[in-house]
């Protein structure tokens, strides 16, 4: 325990320094009247709900849904069928949008800035019918028919399996109970690298797929700026010093120490705030320029959601490899599991959905080199990159000007990719 924290205040004190600056161009945003009736109305009390406790709060129809994948992890997903008012016709077709987590989060990502301000509740007012995803180990997905998560066995899994066998299970359930065939795919980093993953390695779901839209996507790594993943990217082949310097089986769980830490620490000090936000770059971002500081007691409510080990294990082989391959288990179980010493890239021409890619240069888990390399693997004949200004790895989720610089532009695509 006393190593986490200590990897925590060590990452959040290198990078105090660094200023956020925010534009006048923010500001101005802030200023005008159509940014009023947005936002959590008590980010304190928000900390604490979850996630179906706060759609609820917010008076937005919800379901909640359980999965049982193959190998036993008991996935829970949430749906916000249709929005408040204007589209308020239960058991109208819509079009599905599924929303996919990345590292260390969980569904809570697409509505804790609250309702005209998070994502979900966006893209149900536009008429949209909204799953999200919860990957195995976080908080919403921790039970399976025979481990639990204190038995190491459990957390014996990264994001390949979040790729293979969880997201096509949830797609497929999602599919079932809408009578739809095909979805839009949102991803935020991991959500971005799991759905790589899938459509890789099992390319019957690419017909399933109207768009997808890559958050901050992480494949290739050779660029990767962030001193976390960095760090560990020597050891990455070796769980059992991994697991000494980060925690055995699973890393930084959603704990009441960091909700507490959101609530008082956090709360409303300039300094500590400039504090914590740097502390959240442990989850991937520095310098995230666009984001609302106000909102770090929530996001510390509901972030850190739980990862294991070999999540972490796998992006620093990444780094390592300078390769988008599958999980390094060593040359023996690589044998037996693969056929070969090593492990098999994903062979990214097997995907071929209409797919496109925001990122910035200050994100530090993907920069543009990166991205440019992925874009050239991929198999996609519609394949679009659209930076972003400055946006840091957690502004996609919780920026101020998010909406107009970023959902708004996905919202209107999803749009001309389903009238094709
Ligand atoms: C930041 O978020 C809080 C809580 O959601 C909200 O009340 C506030 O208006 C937001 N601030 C800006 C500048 O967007
Ligand atoms: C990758 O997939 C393509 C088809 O999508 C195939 O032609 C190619 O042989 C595959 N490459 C490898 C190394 O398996």
């Amino acid at each position: 325990m006393s190593g986490r924290i200590l990897l925590l205040l060590v990452v959040g004190v290198t990078i105090v320094s660094a200023e956020s600056p925010q534009s006048d161009y923010i500001d101005e945003l802030v200023r005008t009247e159509r940014y009023s009736q947005r936002f959590s109305n008590d980010v304190k009390e928000d900390a604490k709900l979850d996630v179906p406790e706060l759609i609820i709060k917010y008076k937005y129809p919800l379901e909640v849904h359980e999965v049982t994948t193959p190998d036993g992890y008991i996935l829970q997903m949430h749906r916000i069928p249709h929005g408040r008012d204007k589209n308020n016709v239960p058991g109208t077709k819509r079009p599905v949008v599924f929303l996919m987590h990345g590292l260390l989060c969980s569904s809570a990502d697409w509505i804790i800035s609250g309702p005209g301000s998070a994502f979900g509740y966006i893209l149900v007012e536009e008429g949209f019918d909204v799953w999200m995803g919860n990957a195995r180990g976080n908080y919403y997905s921790r039970n399976h028919v025979e481990l639990n998560p204190d038995n190491t066995d459990f957390w014996d899994f990264s994001w390949d399996e979040i790729g293979n066998i969880d997201l096509p299970i949830m797609i497929d359930y999602a599919l079932a109970v809408t009578g739809n065939e095909k979805i839009h795919y949102v991803g935020h980093s991991q959500g971005s690298t799991a759905f790589l993953v899938l459509c890789s390695l099992r390319p019957e779901y690419n017909d399933k797929i109207i768009s997808m839209h890559s958050f901050s996507p992480v494949a290739f790594m050779a660029h990767n700026e962030s001193p976390v993943l960095n760090a560990i990217a020597p050891f990455a082949n070796s769980i059992k010093i991994l697991a000494s310097l980060i925690g055995i089986g699973e890393i930084l769980p959603n704990t009441l120490l960091l909700t507490w830490a959101g609530q008082i620490f956090c709360k409303d000090h300039a300094i500590t705030q400039e504090i914590c936000s740097n502390i959240l770059f442990a989850v991937g971002g520095w310098n995230d320029a666009h984001l609302n500081t106000t909102m770090i007691p929530v996001i510390f409510g509901h972030t850190p959601a739980g990862s294991s080990v070999k999540q972490f294990a796998h992006y620093g082989q990444s780094i390592a490899s300078k390769e988008f391959r599958r999980y390094d288990h060593g040359i023996v179980k690589n044998i037996r599991l693969y056929g070969r010493r090593s492990p098999p890239k994903y062979n990214l021409s097997n995907i071929v959905v209409p797919i496109f890619f925001y990122y910035s240069d200050n994100d530090p888990l993907s920069q543009s080199k990166d991205v440019y390399r992925l874009y050239e693997e991929l198999g996609s004949e519609s394949k679009v990159l659209l930076p972003l200004p400055s946006f840091g790895h957690l502004d996609y989720l919780w920026g101020i000007d998010v909406k107009p610089l970023l959902y708004d532009t996905v919202i209107q695509l999803m749009g001309v990719v389903e009238d094709q």
